[in-house]
C-alpha cells in the first residue's frame, strides 16, 4: 500500500494521522489517499503564518514576484500531467482541464506582473485648506493580515490560484484549502511553491476536514476569508465572523438573452452552438454556465432547434477522451440532485426537449421549456448540465426576467445594438455584462463577481490585490509644496 499523499505546512510537506480517499467520479477508481492535518498541525501553520505577515509584507517586489513567474512556468512545464490529475480527481473532459491549467498559468503571470506594479502609493496636496498648508498625503495599501482560501471543486486548480497568487502579489500569507473531493490540484501548486524562495511561513495548503473549519474561520489570526463555493455555506462564514473581510464568490443561474435583432441564421446558429457548449462544459458545474435562456418572440421558433440540435451534438462520456465535451458530474449524489429538479419540473409541467437522463455519477444535457417559475430548477443553481427557455416579448420584459433571480452573477446578451448593450450594462442586476456571447466568459484578469446571493467582493487577481489589502494614509508635514 502507498503512503498517503503529503499537504504542505508551513511551506514544508508533512503528513497527519489520518487520510482521506479521493476517487474519480467517471469510475470510482482510487486517484489518490491524502493525508489529513492534524489540529496541532494547523495550528502551526497558522502561528507560522502570523509570524511571517512582517517578513512577508517587506519582502521586495522582484521576490514575490519571480515566484509567481516560476509558478507560471512550470504550470506550462507541467500542463498535461496537471490536466490529467484535474481530469482524474473531478472528471472534468481533458480538453477543459488543459484549459484550465492555462488559465492558471495567465493568473500566476498577471500576479507576477501586478506585484511589479502595485503599492506604488498616491500623492494628495492637502493645502487646499489653510489648516493643511505645508501637508502631504501619501496614500499606500497594505496587506489586511493572513488570508484563509477556501477553494470549490469545479475548478480545482485556478479557483486555488485565485486565492493564492493575488496574495503573495501583496505580501500576504495563505493558508489555502482546497475542496475534499478535488485537493490534489491544490497540492501540486504547493510542490510548485516549495520550489521558490518565498518565506516557509508565508504558505499552507491544508486539506482540512470541512468539520473543523468553523474553528479556522473563527481564528482572529486570519483576518481575511477568501471563499468560493455555495451560497449557503459563504454565507454561514460570513455570518460567523462579521468583522472579517470576507470575499464570496457564490452561485448563480446565468442567463443569456437572445433578443430580436440577433435573428440572422449564422447569428441563431452561433448564439445556439455557444448556450450548448457553456451549458454544459464541465456538466454545468461552472456559477456562470448557461442556465437560463430568454429569447424573444421573434427569434424562438427558430433558435430553439437549434439548441436542442447543438445540445444533442455534446459529446458525452469517458473525460479521458479528448472528443468529450460532457463528462460525469463530481459524485452521484450530485447527478441525483440534479435528476430530481428536472423531474420536479416535468411532474409540475415543463416540457423535456432533450436529456433527462442519469447515469451514475453522469446527465444527459437537457433542455427544458415551459417550465413553471416557482420550480427550483427555475429558482435555485442547478450546477448541472440543464438549461431552460423561455419566450419574452421585447428587451424590456428579456432583462425583467434576467433579473427576476436571487442571483445576480453574470448575464449575456445576443445583440448588435449599441444602445440595447449599454441599457443591458445599466439595467442588469449583476456583475458582468457579456455582449454578443454567453455569460460563461471570464478573462482572469477582470473583475469576477456578483450581486444579490452571489456574493460579495471581487476577484480577478487586480481586484483581489485591492481586496487583500488596505489604504494607509502617511501626512508629511512643513513641507513646501
Ligand atoms: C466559477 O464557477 O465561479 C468560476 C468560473 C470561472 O472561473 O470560469
Amino acid at each position: 500500500m502507498t503512503s498517503p499523499h503529503a499537504f504542505w505546512l508551513a511551506g514544508r510537506q508533512a503528513t497527519g494521522e489520518d487520510a482521506f480517499d479521493v476517487t474519480s467520479p467517471w469510475d470510482g477508481r482510487l486517484v489518490a489517499s491524502v493525508s489529513i492535518p492534524t489540529d496541532a498541525q494547523v495550528e502551526e501553520a497558522v502561528a507560522a503564518a502570523y509570524a511571517a505577515e512582517a517578513e512577508f509584507a517587506a519582502t521586495p517586489a522582484h521576490v514575490r514576484a519571480a515566484a509567481l513567474d516560476h509558478v507560471s512556468k512550470r504550470l506550462v512545464e507541467r500542463t498535461e500531467e496537471i490536466a490529467q490529475l484535474i481530469s482524474a480527481e473531478n472528471g472534468k473532459p481533458i480538453k477543459w482541464a488543459r484549459g484550465e491549467v492555462g488559465r492558471a498559468v495567465s493568473v500566476f503571470r498577471f500576479a507576477a506582473e501586478e506585484a511589479r506594479r502595485f503599492n506604488g502609493g498616491e500623492a494628495q496636496r492637502l493645502d487646499t485648506d489653510a489648516g493643511g498648508v505645508g501637508r502631504l498625503a501619501l496614500t499606500r495599501r497594505f496587506p489586511r493580515g493572513t488570508v484563509l482560501g477556501i477553494a470549490p471543486f469545479n475548478f480545482p486548480l485556478n479557483l486555488c490560484a485565485h486565492k493564492v497568487a493575488p496574495a503573495i502579489a501583496v505580501g500576504a500569507p495563505i493558508i489555502l484549502k482546497p475542496a475534499p473531493a478535488t485537493p490534489l490540484s491544490g497540492l501540486i501548486l504547493g510542490e510548485l511553491l516549495a520550489e521558490t524562495d518565498l518565506p516557509a511561513g508565508s504558505w499552507s495548503v491544508l486539506p482540512v476536514a470541512n468539520d473543523k473549519m468553523p474553528a479556522l474561520v473563527q481564528d482572529e489570526r486570519l483576518p481575511v476569508i477568501s471563499f468560493t463555493g455555495s451560497e449557503t455555506v459563504g454565507y454561514a462564514i460570513m455570518d460567523s465572523v462579521p468583522r472579517k473581510h470576507c470575499t464570496l464568490e457564490l452561485g448563480g443561474n446565468g442567463a443569456a438573452v437572445v433578443l430580436a435583432d440577433w435573428a440572422s441564421d449564422e447569428d441563431l446558429d452561433w448564439a445556439a452552438t455557444r448556450i450548448a457548449t457553456f451549458s454544459n462544459y464541465q456538466a454545468g458545474q461552472s456559477c456562470i454556465s448557461v442556465q437560463r435562456v430568454i429569447a424573444d418572440a421573434s427569434v424562438y421558433e427558430r433558435l430553439v432547434p437549434k439548441i436542442v440540435a447543438a445540445v444533442e451534438a455534446q459529446v458525452t462520456g469517458d473525460p479521458n477522451d479528448a472528443a468529450t465535451d460532457v463528462g460525469p458530474l463530481v459524485s452521484e449524489d450530485a447527478a441525483k440532485r440534479v435528476e430530481s429538479w428536472v423531474d420536479e419540473a416535468v411532474r409540475a409541467g415543463a416540457s423535456l426537449l432533450t436529456g433527462g437522463k442519469r447515469e451514475g455519477a453522469s446527465y444527459a444535457p437537457t433542455v427544458l421549456a415551459d417550465v413553471p417559475a416557482d420550480a427550483t430548477i427555475s429558482c435555485e443553481e442547478v450546477f448541472g448540465p440543464v438549461l431552460t427557455v423561455r419566450r419574452v416579448d421585447g428587451e424590456a420584459e428579456a432583462f425583467a426576467a434576467v433579473n427576476d433571480s436571487k442571483y445576480g452573477l453574470q448575464a449575456g446578451v445576443f445583440t448588435h445594438d449599441l444602445q440595447t448593450a449599454f441599457c443591458a450594462h445599466r439595467e442588469l442586476e449583476v456583475g458582468g455584462v457579456v455582449v454578443g456571447d454567453v455569460p460563461s466568459y471570464r478573462a482572469d484578469q477582470m473583475p469576477y463577481g456578483g450581486v444579490k446571493q452571489s456574493g460579495v467582493g471581487r476577484e480577478g487577481v487586480r481586484y483581489a490585490m485591492d481586496d487583500y489589502t488596505y489604504e494607509r494614509v502617511m501626512v508629511l508635514t512643513g513641507l513646501a509644496l
